[in-house]
């Protein structure tokens, strides 16, 4: 999808979207046919009349408008139009660019790499003019709004891409690859680590893990610094199981799909890539602990005691909880490297258990700070991105107690199975970072096999745009 601001509407369009949020304000005579076809409000389902295809809309703006959007370019994708044309002004409202980018460039996803024959190449690029003839902003900012806008969802759509690639072409050498080639692109720093690193630098958890997988395991690290001043430190830590076949705690379902179990790793590389036309004045680090999970004569096992970076010893009581054995390890990591961090958050696709709490489409947010939380919730509402938050208590502290170690990998019950895991992971925050630390859970969120509101099938990019308000929006 290619998206171009006009400052009046073009001859050669093919089709023209009018988003329609009160029937009264279209013509008497257009509302009254829309009506007798069944057209309503109510639904986001797009009626073709004449050279213009009408969409209903409760709300013309956030989710509302962008699941409306998405509905109408999924619809068009299939015909034979080549530009289509929309006014910023609908309904005598401005629509926000971030709406219309939104709805349309990640409504229009499209993942065909696996394809013999792709319907999708047939099609000729989307070309979306926007009219910009009657705004309140000025051309120059509307120009870089929408760069700033498309460099967020190219970002999205990049994650998706490599989410859904297969194991066996994404691995932990696939993710240090494009790290590489994303800091380049952006002039950011980054540094990359084998195995040789993580045994002399005692990340003992991480390595045990990856140990079986014929890839070798990588710790990479990039880093973006702000042209001005630095407002502050943030670093955000990503779950890479580039696959999770559970290791020898082998489910008896058998083997299972879990090419998503990297989307946290992949949600970094897909943040990292919009910062530096975004222009944020805060120095962000994205740190990715890139393993594969499998199994074989060297694999780590059940009874196994792992020390971690900080010296904690842990016992293995399932090789499936690997996700937080990584993390673990990336959380010493990052906070031995960086000193006075302002916010650490590590995304992964965690557990099952989250998903079993809140529904499928909602990340679970876990930590100390209920302060640091309120401004997760405001970069949700303002993202669309879905979280709830899981509280702790005291009692299921005990939980991840161990016999023989510090701490189990695994709780010694199935209830709150999220929470535990957030517990576990607290073992690895420092004293001075514990209220600047947020787990983000994206087991759901961030990978689903049906397509949900301008979501499609499959790998959805969840927590980019989330963390990228966030840094929008903080103040210190
Ligand atoms: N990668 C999985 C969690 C997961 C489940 C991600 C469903 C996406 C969809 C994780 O490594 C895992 O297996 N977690 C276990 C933890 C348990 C053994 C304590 C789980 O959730 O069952
Ligand atoms: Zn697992
Ligand atoms: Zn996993």
């Amino acid at each position: 999808m290619n998206i171009v601001l006009v400052q009046s509407k073009e001859k050669s369009i093919d089709i023209e979207i009018v988003v329609v949020k009160n029937l009264k304000d279209l013509k008497k005579s257009i509302s009254k046919k829309l009506v007798t076809l069944g057209f309503s409000i109510n639904s986001s389902e797009p009626l073709f009349l004449d050279n213009v295809v009408y969409v209903g809309v409760l709300k013309l703006k956030g989710e509302d408008l962008k699941i409306a959007l998405s509905s109408v370019v999924q619809k068009i994708a299939k015909m034979k139009f080549e530009k289509i044309y929309i006014n910023l002004t609908q309904s005598k409202k401005e629509l926000t660019l971030k709406d219309i980018v939104e709805g349309t460039v990640l409504g229009s996803y499209i993942f065909d790499k696996y394809k013999s024959k792709t319907s999708a190449k047939n099609t000729k690029e989307l070309i979306l003019n926007i009219d910009i003839s009657k705004s309140k902003h000025t051309q120059n900012d509307l120009v870089q709004e929408l760069e700033q806008r498309l460099s967020i969802v190219n970002s999205v759509n990049m994650v998706r891409d490599f989410v859904n690639t297969t194991p066996e072409d994404f691995y932990p050498d696939t993710f240090a690859k494009n790290a590489q080639r994303i800091a380049k692109e952006n002039n950011l720093e980054c540094k990359i680590y084998g195995e040789d690193y993580l045994e002399k630098n005692g990340m003992n958890a991480m390595n045990a893990v990856g140990r079986a997988s014929r890839h070798e395991s990588k710790l990479i690290h990039l880093t973006y610094k702000p042209k001005k001043p630095s407002k502050g430190k943030i670093v955000i830590v990503g779950k890479g199981l580039t696959y999770d076949c559970c290791g020898l705690s082998l489910k008896s379902t058998g083997g299972l799909s879990m090419k998503c179990d990297k989307s946290g790793g992949c949600a970094v590389l897909g943040i990292l890539n919009a910062l530096s036309t975004l222009n944020y004045e805060y120095e962000v680090h994205g740190i990715i602990g890139a393993v594969e999970n499998m199994i074989g004569g060297d694999a780590y096992k059940p009874d196994d005691v792992l020390v971690a970076k900080n010296g904690k010893t842990i016992e293995v009581r399932n090789t499936d909880a690997e996700g937080r054995l990584v993390l673990a390890d990336c959380l010493c990591y990052a906070q031995d490297e960086i000193k006075d961090i302002d916010y650490i958050f590590d995304m992964a696709t965690l557990t099952g258990a989250c998903i079993v709490g809140l529904g499928e489409y909602t990340t679970g947010v876990m930590g100390h700070s209920e302060k640091f939380k309120k401004k997760l919730l405001t970069a949700s509402k303002s993202s669309g991105e879905l979280v709830g938050f899981l509280p702790s208590n005291r009692y299921l502290l005990n939980k991840m107690n161990s016999k023989v170690a510090d701490i189990t990998n695994s709780s010694s019950s199935r209830s709150g199975g999220a929470i535990t895991a957030s517990i576990f992971l607290d073992n690895f925050i420092k004293k001075e970072n514990k209220k600047k630390w947020l787990h983000l859970d994206i087991a759901g969120a961030a990978y689903r096999e049906e397509s949900w509101g301008y979501n499609p099938y499959g790998g959805t990019g969840a927590g980019v745009r989330l963390i990228l308000d966030f840094i929008s929006q903080i103040k210190k």
